[in-house]
């Protein structure tokens, strides 16, 4: 399916993207350095791979709204926005892209931010508990709180469990 198997048709390729999603390693979506898509087969008994119920709710929340796929950095801003960044989390897993996502992306995304808050945006931002991101948004209009989160994606299954991250604000 992920090799051999070419849809033609938009249906077909939203199709495929759910099979590989609800059969693939624990729902992960990661591409190799050719931007082919290299998750490998997960362990699976009999997954729900077509949640009717569930994508019939994505298809009415979404029908209003408009997905667009680019860089953060060449993101349109509007001021008054609210904007919710849910990046490469530092010092985990960081290559779902070509390239990975580093301590330079992590610096850039900073800055971005910043200028999306000092627009009047309301920006949210999560992350994991590093000193670097702590020193990164440790600036006055930045406030941080600690969040436990469930996460079932990790590479040891022993990390598969809550964790502290960070959630990231620049409002109340
Ligand atoms: C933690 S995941 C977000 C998961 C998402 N919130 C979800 O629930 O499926 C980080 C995402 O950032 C994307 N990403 C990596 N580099 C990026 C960049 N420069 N600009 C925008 N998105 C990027 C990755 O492709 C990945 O989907």
């Amino acid at each position: 399916m992920r090799d051999h198997y070419a849809p033609r048709s938009t249906v077909g390729v939203a199709a495929r993207m759910i099979y590989l999603n609800k059969t693939c390693f624990n729902g992960l979506y990661r591409v190799n350095s050719r931007n082919k898509f290299n998750v490998p087969v997960g362990r699976y008994v009999d997954p729900v791979i077509a949640d009717e119920e569930n994508i019939t709710a994505c298809h009415k929340a979404l029908k209003k709204t408009e997905l667009e796929n680019r860089r953060f950095s060449e993101m349109p801003t509007v001021d008054a926005d609210f904007i919710y960044i849910d990046p490469p989390y530092d010092a985990t897993f960081t290559n779902y892209l070509a390239g990975g996502f580093h301590k330079s992306s992590q610096e850039e995304l900073r800055e971005v931010a910043g200028a999306w808050a000092a627009q009047g945006s309301r920006v949210m931002i999560s992350n994991s508990d590093t000193a670097l991101i702590r020193k990164l948004y440790s600036g006055p209009e930045w406030q941080i709180n600690e969040v436990r989160a469930g996460r079932m994606i990790n590479s040891n299954p022993k990390g598969r469990k809550a964790v502290v991250e960070l959630v990231i604000r620049n409002y109340d």
